[in-house]
């Protein structure tokens, strides 16, 4: 029997839910597999400031390093919205990124033929994308000095932040990008705002540079609005897309809506070593926490992810992701991907489903 240790962060709003939910279907894929895992729950964000005022504890951090693999849920909510910035979810959840030194966050889009319909793009559209996201996640405008609040020379208030990327940051990001396109289908897309910002400009020259090294691979640059444009007019033309933090951030919102709703995506962050972090990409929704609504199939997902990138058992993954499949296939829909003819269920009953397909007790009316 194969021992893991896993630190679990349910964090806020829907966050404890979908772990919940996340945390019973490795258990049972566990127990399946012979493989034992055991799980720490440590808190980060909103619930980590009102049990002990940090948003990151230290011993939350120092669990988070010293297991195999940390799954993460969700962070942040309307009552620390307007915190001090050392006083804010996020900035846990930044701290969590930046200890780990998770740079590089996989952030996959894959519209599954169950989900066609689910996906406010056009079904010819939408059909057959399948695309990577790799977000610089350690680097740029969030982390990047000088930032802060100060006064103009009219002695306004005026609040700052600076884009900064190191050659070494840009060049660890891309290979991981490079490697990635090698096992997908060969095509890498750096996308950058090369055209006004210096980091920019760096960040493409270095990409440039990289790609001496990955002859096999096609490289291309787009600027960031025209990538924002070209997502939703022709997915299908992206493979593997490189880009920095924040560009990052919202372009893998956007192409998640491609697939059908943000509860569907998961993400993995690795580093150079030590455990990576795995999380679904949306938030913690607090519109719908609490009311068993929120869809688990992207902290399920990210499961799937940790199994395959943080403990190289691809078989239990598999099966995880074909747990999913099922469960879509007999026609189980949270709201956020619900339409006629689906079976409406919550996130609770999903997670059952899913534990169903797992097991194999089901098979596809
Ligand atoms: P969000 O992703 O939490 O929610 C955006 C919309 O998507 C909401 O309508 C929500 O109900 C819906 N949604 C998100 N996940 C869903 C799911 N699994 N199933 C069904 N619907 C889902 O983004 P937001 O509203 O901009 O942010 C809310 C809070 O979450 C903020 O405090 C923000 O800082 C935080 N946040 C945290 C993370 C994270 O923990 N990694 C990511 C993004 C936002
Ligand atoms: C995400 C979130 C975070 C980010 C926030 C909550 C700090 O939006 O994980 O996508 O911007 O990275
Ligand atoms: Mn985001």
């Amino acid at each position: 029997v194969k021992h893991y240790s896993i630190t679990l962060l349910p964090g806020d709003g829907i966050g404890p839910e979908v772990i919940s939910v996340a945390k019973n279907a490795l258990q049972l894929i566990g127990s399946l597999e012979a493989i034992e895992f055991s799980f720490k729950e440590m808190p980060v964000g909103g619930s980590a400031l009102d049990l002990v005022g940090v948003p990151l504890p230290k011993e939350t951090l120092s669990a988070a390093q010293e297991s195999d693999a940390v799954l993460l849920g969700a962070i942040g909510g309307y009552k620390w919205d307007n915190n001090e910035k050392h006083l804010k979810p996020e900035t846990g959840l930044l701290q969590l990124r930046e200890g780990l030194k998770v740079f590089a966050n996989l952030r996959p889009a894959t519209v599954l033929p169950q989900l066609v319909d689910a996906s406010t793009l056009k079904k010819e559209v939408a059909e057959g994308v399948d695309l990577m996201v790799v977000r610089e996640l350690t680097g740029g405008i969030y982390f990047g000095k000088p930032r802060g609040f100060s006064t103009n020379e009219n002695g306004e208030e005026i609040g700052y932040n600076t884009e900064v990327y190191a050659a070494y940051e840009i060049d660890r990001i891309a290979r991981i990008a490079f490697e990635t396109a090698r096992k997908r289908r060969g095509k890498l897309c750096s996308v950058d705002k090369a055209n006004v910002l210096e980091a920019s400009m760096l960040w493409r020259r270095r990409v440039c540079e990289i790609a001496t090294d990955y002859p096999d691979i096609e490289l291309s640059h787009m600027y960031v609005d025209n990538a924002a444009m070209q997502l939703v007019r022709n997915p299908k033309q992206f493979d593997t897309i490189v880009t920095n933090n924040i560009f990052g951030d919202i372009l893998s919102d956007e192409a998640s809506m491609i697939t059908g709703s943000i509860g569907m995506l998961p993400s993995a962050s690795l580093g150079e070593s030590g455990p990576g972090l795995f999380e679904p990409i949306h938030g913690s929704a607090p519109d719908i926490a609490g009311q068993d609504k929120a869809n688990p199939l992207a902290t399920v997902l990210s499961a799937s992810m940790l199994l395959r990138y943080a403990l190289g058992e691809e078989k239990a993954a598999k099966r995880i992701e074909d747990a999913v499949l099922d469960a879509l296939n007999r026609g189980y829909r949270t709201g956020d991907i619900h339409s006629t003819g689906y079976t409406l269920v919550g996130c609770k009953e999903m997670g059952e489903e899913v534990l169903k397909s797992i097991d194999g007790k089901v098979h596809a009316a």
